[in-house]
């Protein structure tokens, strides 16, 4: 044997340095180091059940890799690209400090199968904090959706105005989506949680390994079925990187109103100045930036789901090495959503509602048109009909420069003889919003009502930290 490589055996020259670097994955996976560990130390324990190891191998196996994650959490281990990657690093470096029971860990396993086990340890570990910052996140908007069920806005459909609504009730539109979010992923971590411990390279091993025992000393809820598929698919980080491609792009389109709502055209929002920074040319600048970045940021996890689908799409079963590949974007987007939601969770509270310019945003651009019209409806007059009436009346009152509430009931009688005296409220934005009053609409009593049924589920949800 030529090189110190675990593998080198069948080699009669060196690797080369420039396939070294090209090859190795510790600058990405070392990340991985604890769950390797534990993986190991699961393996190393059915090893002994079954009789492959002595109990005092076991035990030297263990207080080995222990002393290793000790040395690493204290950052005094020394990772080495010689040793490509966190498996053959933790494995070179035991048997270094217990000798060869070291060399006999690895036994009926392969780094395929150990890989694939490691990830999904992570993922699982890593769907259970997400879950729990997005519960947070939640937790946030109910108290803010609370705060003002009863502050107006105007609702918009292509950015036009279009029907006052509830500051609550959009808010609640926001914990809807993370609310689904946050179901996914509790859904995604039932395919997660499979052990593919024991599969090997791809065909098993001829070893009288217990699977079972593995898969319930690392809390896996059972063992993968087939060993080709178990040790080739990245599907489960694949779907883990699709819902967070979803939180981000719903945490993209939060921001992005936020950053409308702040603007000096809109002016609904003031975001604390803890989360906003200053432009290092005018003076007066202050801007949303966090939020800007959390739209930002999105366009990446997004490209990181196209580049994990891109690498599994043409691989013929079983490993391929494109796999070590899912690692950075799978990274990538686990430290972009945990860090989004965090942010965006801590600036929330910060933000002051200018409740009077809301709601004088909603006097203009004829908001209660629908209402008017749905009056005439009411009043006997198809729907058709009094769309067209209601037509004819804002076009009156853009020529003349009114609002629907400032037409005194003769001008009103003149589009419709039935409009009586009873329009008045109609008319006005709280009229609007009042009669809004059923389960999903607007109305501030439908939006407690909501609030309330929205608690109840944080805390009986499937997947939530409760
Ligand atoms: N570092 C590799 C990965 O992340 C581990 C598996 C390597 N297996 C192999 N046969 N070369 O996929």
């Amino acid at each position: 044997m030529v090189t110190s490589k675990p593998w080198g055996g069948r080699f009669s020259e060196p690797t080369s340095e420039l396939v070294e670097q090209f090859t190795q994955s510790i600058d990405c996976d070392y990340r991985l180091y604890k769950y390797d560990i534990q993986g190991s130390i699961a393996h190393a324990r059915m090893l002994t059940h079954v009789g492959i190891l002595t109990a005092q191998e076991c035990d030297s196996i263990i207080n080995g890799l222990l002393s290793i994650e000790q040395d690493i959490e204290n950052g005094v281990f020394e990772w080495s690209h010689k040793l490509e990657d966190v498996h053959m690093n933790i494995e070179a470096e035991l048997t270094k400090r217990i000798g060869d029971a070291g060399k006999k860990l690895h036994t009926g396993r392969s780094r395929n199968d150990q890989v694939a086990t490691d990830m999904r340890l992570f993922l699982r570990d890593t769907v259970d904090a997400l879950v729990e910052l997005l519960h947070a996140l939640q937790t946030t908007l109910l108290d803010i959706a609370d705060r003002e069920a009863g502050t107006l806005l105007p609702g918009l459909t292509h950015l036009q105005v279009a029907q006052p609504v509830t500051l609550g009730h959009h808010i609640m539109a926001w914990f809807e989506m993370l609310a689904r979010d946050r179901k996914r992923f509790s859904e995604a971590r039932r395919r997660i949680n499979i052990s593919p411990l024991g599969s090997a390279a791809l065909a098993g091993t001829s070893f009288p390994i217990d699977r079972s025992i593995t898969a319930k000393g690392l809390g896996f809820d059972a063992v993968s079925e087939n060993s080709l598929d178990a040790v080739s698919d990245r599907d489960f980080a694949i779907e883990f990187c699709a819902h967070a491609a979803l939180l981000a792009v719903h945490l993209s389109r939060i921001a992005e109103e936020l950053i409308l709502w702040s603007s000096a055209q809109y002016r609904f929002v003031e975001i604390g100045d803890a989360f906003c920074t200053g432009s290092s040319i005018m003076p007066q600048k202050k801007n949303p930036d966090v939020a800007e970045l959390i739209r930002g940021k999105s366009g990446k996890v997004i490209g990181n789901l196209v580049n994990m689908l891109v690498l599994v799409k043409a691989q013929p079963l079983a490993y391929n090495r494109d796999n070590q590949e899912d690692k950075i974007p799978l990274f990538s987007t686990v430290e972009t959503v945990t860090e989004c939601v965090r942010v965006l969770n801590a600036m929330l509270p910060t933000i002051k509602v200018n409740r009077s310019v809301m709601r004088d945003a909603t006097e203009v651009g004829f908001s209660t048109a629908t209402d008017l019209a749905e009056y005439l409806v009411g009043k006997g007059v198809p729907f058709r009909d009094a769309h067209e009436i209601v037509g004819k009346t804002v076009r009156f009152c853009v020529d003349n420069q009114l609002r629907l509430d400032q037409l005194s009931l003769a001008q009103l009688q003149g589009f419709s003889p039935v409009i009586e005296k009873d329009v008045t409220p109609v008319l006005t934005v709280d009229g609007s919003i009042r009669a809004r009053n059923h389960v999903g609409g607007t109305s501030p009593e439908q939006v407690k009502a909501a609030i309330a049924r929205a608690r109840n589920r944080l805390v009986s949800e499937d997947g939530g930290p409760e």
